[in-house]
């Protein structure tokens, strides 16, 4: 049964036009006038645009003494109410567990999926094992390693085993991913907040200044570098860190930034509200910084050195948060986003001119599927691609609330913003799972997305490499003194 998108204008990363688009089997098969189709998915004065890919999201993950609440089914589900219509997930073994057996665990969270996923493998540990099992991970299809430079005595890992991982990586053709911040850093300033009695989420911004950003996504980039392998910066919140990338990519490194919808929109103040709870459901890692770091990513966006918007998406009920309660160290640190990054960076970003149409769509989907080697399959629309669409109607209206949402959670961290633009339908494989954000999508339709290693080209360019590559001098003996 083919479908035929009609009466909207296709807006890609590149440009803009009017047209139709023909689905066929799961895929675009033409884009053209006046195409003919069995059926009819109406987008006049709509945009249709390929689905948002969310780069980074935790679903139903262990992490500091509890569960991320939502599953696959409510995460992925939440996701096409908001148009996007792939997200990428973190397979995150436990120390010491294997990463095999992690993919295993993640397989079966996985089956309740509503829409197409991948995995980023997480390596929390160090060993002989890890480094063969990480072969075996990239013939899975996965070929991003997650390094977590904080969270000290539970997930972090030293710059030997960062190093040895990101060698690893180049010699696989895989690219590794780092959470920045330094967590030996963060967690001498928790014990001095906590002893002087500072124990509120207000103090978990304060044990997570720029500076120890800054210091991690510096480091983490020299290593990179030289380890010869390209860098993915997850969560960039500060111009510390937006500044080292910068620097990087001007320098020839193939590094990647990626902000959050969160930082992008919300602030520091969040943690000075007078009620705790409220404060707690905003506690993430890294916090919301000042206006002046959220102008700084803005300007990354539109500017290019920051290339991919995400949401992180690491939702804890209230119940879970006051696990803190006492002790600002306890709160389960994350937020959520998922149905909401799309209508929010469309509101603040596009209706305001900080980004055109076109720059929408590549920070949520096509920047996204090129560096993450899922493209043309995904983020474009191109025949042959996946129709993975939406059809977004940039007058729709409404006020975001965690009364209407989706996500299993019992609040929102944008309750309140009124964002205009929304999708109409979200499709998903040919598939409308969406249809002015009310789901509709059979748990368990979503499919694994394999990636490929990166091809050879792919790699940092170091002049560093060049100039300390190990060279032995040929002395004659004459210049060779007598050995004492
Ligand atoms: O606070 C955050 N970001 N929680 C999720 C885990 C992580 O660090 O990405
Ligand atoms: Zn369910
Ligand atoms: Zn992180
Ligand atoms: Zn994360």
């Amino acid at each position: 049964m083919s479908k035929v998108i009609k009466g909207g204008t296709v807006v890609t990363a590149d440009y803009s036009y009017e047209s139709d688009v023909l689905i066929e089997g799961g895929k675009i098969t033409a884009i053209g006038k006046d195409l003919q189709g069995d059926q009819t998915v109406d987008a006049s004065g709509c945009y249709i645009m390929p689905g948002g890919i969310d780069p980074h999201t935790h679903m139903e993950m262990p992490f500091m003494g509890t569960y991320s609440a939502d599953d696959y089914h409510s995460g992925t589900s939440a996701a096409v109410s908001g148009g996007t219509t792939m997200l990428v997930d973190f397979c995150l073994p436990v120390p010491d567990q294997s990463l095999m057996q992690a993919l295993q665990s993640w397989d079966q969270k996985a089956s309740k999926a509503v829409t197409d996923y991948s995995y980023h493998m997480a390596i929390t540990w160090w060993s002989e094992q890890v480094f063969d099992e990480m072969q075996q991970v990239v013939k899975r299809g996965i070929n991003t390693f997650k390094h977590f430079m904080a969270y000290k005595g539970a997930l972090m890992v030293d710059d030997d085993e960062m190093y040895a991982s990101f060698r690893r990586c180049a010699d696989l053709g895989a690219m590794p991913l780092v959470h920045a911040e330094n967590g030996d850093v963060v967690a001498h300033l928790q014990q001095k907040l906590m002893e002087e009695g500072n124990n509120g989420p207000e103090a978990h911004a304060y044990s997570r200044p720029p500076e120890v950003e800054g210091e991690a996504a510096n480091r983490a980039i020299m290593i990179a570098d030289m380890a010869n392998v390209p860098l993915y910066i997850v969560h960039v919140s500060c111009e510390e860190a937006h500044e080292a990338i910068r620097r990087a990519r001007q320098n020839g490194k193939r590094v990647f930034g990626e902000p959050l919808i969160q930082h992008l929109v919300l602030d520091e103040s969040e943690y000075a509200h007078p009620d705790w709870d409220h404060a707690a459901r905003r506690v993430m890692s890294p916090p919301f910084r000042s206006k002046l770091h959220q102008d700084g990513l803005w300007n990354g966006l539109a500017a290019g050195s920051l290339q991919c918007v995400a949401t992180d998406h690491c939702a804890f009920t209230t119940d879970q948060k006051r696990m803190g309660i006492g002790d600002f160290t306890k709160i389960p640190n994350g937020t959520g986003g998922l149905e909401d990054r799309l209508p929010v960076l469309w509101t603040r970003g596009v209706n305001t001119g900080r980004l055109t149409p076109n720059e929408f769509v590549a920070v949520t989907s096509t920047n996204i599927a090129k560096i993450l080697n899922l493209y043309p399959k995904k983020g474009a629309i191109l025949v042959g691609a996946d129709a993975d669409i939406v059809v977004w109607d940039p007058k729709a209206s409404k006020v975001i609330t965690a009364k209407n949402q989706v996500s299993a959670i019992d609040y929102n961290v944008f309750e309140g913003i009124e964002v205009t633009g929304l999708p109409r339908f979200t499709m998903s494989r040919g598939e409308v799972v969406a249809t002015e954000g009310k789901v509709d999508a059979a748990e368990g339709r979503g499919k694994f997305v394999g990636r490929e290693p990166y091809p050879a080209t792919n790699q940092a360019l170091s002049k560093w490499k060049e100039l300390t590559a190990p060279r032995k001098v040929v002395r004659d003996a004459a210049n060779i003194p007598a050995g004492v």
